[in-house]
């Protein structure tokens, strides 16, 4: 038998929501496996935040780095300043963790609706780089609210923190099939940064002969997006643009509720984190008609990132089945994680 320690945040808006129903799925897969998971739940984003003013503690962070893993729901919340939780907590979060590679699959599923007519076989991975970019806070503004006000956001690329999400996107693509490599950048434009990156995966690429490499400026990959994304195999990209493509990648393989991601730190220094693509969605909150489908797949990642890879395929693969047969009745979020449970195997009261 083995024991996993899980941490929780299931955060704001649908993101309990959607959590639930994901470690609904996760007691089903693990049901008489002999792995037994121990829950720690954490208690932040907006609603802690009113009461004490904390939206990550020193404290709250050894907890977490005591666990194997963690899954998040989602954070963010209307009545917060916004940038105050999402940047104090889940980003300080991959951060603090040393998440650098935010993984977004995207897989069409047979059977699921999207808007492109012909979208052809889509199944490729974005190895997004985390704790980088536009997104440090390396930045400040003066003058604010005056007509000379000047705001900057700086973004940083190491040659450190490049180089090691490269080397994992390569070995990425390596095992995958087609073992194909686009680097999305804009180095037209941004040649400070965008050399470095073309530069670290020309060297990189050296040591990964099978791997065939090409390159799209962002701007022009959210056409091939549209217009041709079975072109893609692995994407490897800065923190902002990996952030927007991924949006849009979830919107051509069947929508953001379908969407996964695992924050990963390779390394094993620190927990990884799992997470759906989408945010707290506080316009849909409460109704009880959020998809948990995004949470579930996280949690396939996150089983894979375990090593429990038999687990995460046949949580995959009551994706797939449950996806293959929806026919456009609605149903709740409760409603698809008791059907995802019931097919794994599990009987759901009620
Ligand atoms: P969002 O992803 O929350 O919502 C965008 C749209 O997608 C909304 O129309 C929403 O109803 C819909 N949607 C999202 N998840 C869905 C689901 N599971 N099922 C069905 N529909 C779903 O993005 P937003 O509106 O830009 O941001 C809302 C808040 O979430 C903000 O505070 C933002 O900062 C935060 N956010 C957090 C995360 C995260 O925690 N990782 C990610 C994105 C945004
Ligand atoms: C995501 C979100 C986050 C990001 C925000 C909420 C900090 O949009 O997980 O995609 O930009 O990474
Ligand atoms: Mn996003």
């Amino acid at each position: 038998t083995r024991t996993i320690d899980l941490a929780l945040v299931p955060g704001d808006g649908i993101g309990p929501e959607v959590v639930a129903e994901g470690l609904k799925v996760l007691d089903a897969v693990l049901a008489g496996s002999g792995v037994t998971v121990n829950r720690t739940e954490l208690e932040l984003g907006a609603k802690r935040w009113h009461a004490t003013g904390e939206t990550l503690t020193d404290a709250d962070l050894e907890t977490i780095r005591g666990h194997d893993a963690i899954l998040l729901g989602a954070i963010g919340d209307p009545t917060v300043p916004s940038g105050v939780l999402e940047r104090g907590l889940l980003l300080k979060l991959r951060f603090a963790l040393d998440h650098y590679v935010n993984l977004r699959p995207s897989k069409l599923f047979p059977g699921v609706p999207t808007p492109l007519a012909d979208p052809g076989e889509v199944d490729f991975v974005v190895v997004r780089e985390g704790t980088e970019g536009p997104y440090v806070g390396n930045g400040g503004a003066i003058r604010v609210g005056t007509p000379a006000e000047v705001a900057n956001e700086v973004s940083v690329n190491t040659a450190f923190g490049v180089e090691r999400v490269v080397r994992d996107a390569f070995a990425r693509a390596q095992a995958r099939p087609r073992k194909q490599l686009t680097l999305v950048h804009k180095h037209n434009v941004l040649v400070h940064a965008g050399h470095l990156w073309r530069r670290t995966v020309e060297a990189v690429g050296a040591e990964y002969p099978e791997v065939s490499v090409d390159y799209a400026h962002v701007d022009a990959a959210t056409i091939y997006l549209v217009t041709d994304p079975a072109r893609f195999d692995v994407i490897v990209t800065d923190n902002l643009f990996g952030d927007i493509i991924t949006d849009l990648a979830a919107a051509i393989s069947g929508g953001i509720g379908l969407a996964a991601s695992g924050n990963i730190n390779p390394d094993r220094s620190a927990p990884s984190m799992f997470e759906p693509v989408h945010g707290s969605a506080p316009d849909i909150a409460g109704t009880g008609t959020a998809d948990p489908t995004a949470t579930v797949l996280s949690v396939s990642l996150m089983l894979e990132h375990l090593g429990l890879t038999e687990e995460a395929a046949r949580v995959s693969a009551a994706v797939a089945e449950d996806i293959g047969e929806r026919d456009g009745t609605p149903r709740t979020t409760t409603q698809i994680g008791d059907a995802l449970a019931a097919r794994l195997g599990v009987r759901v009261a009620g």
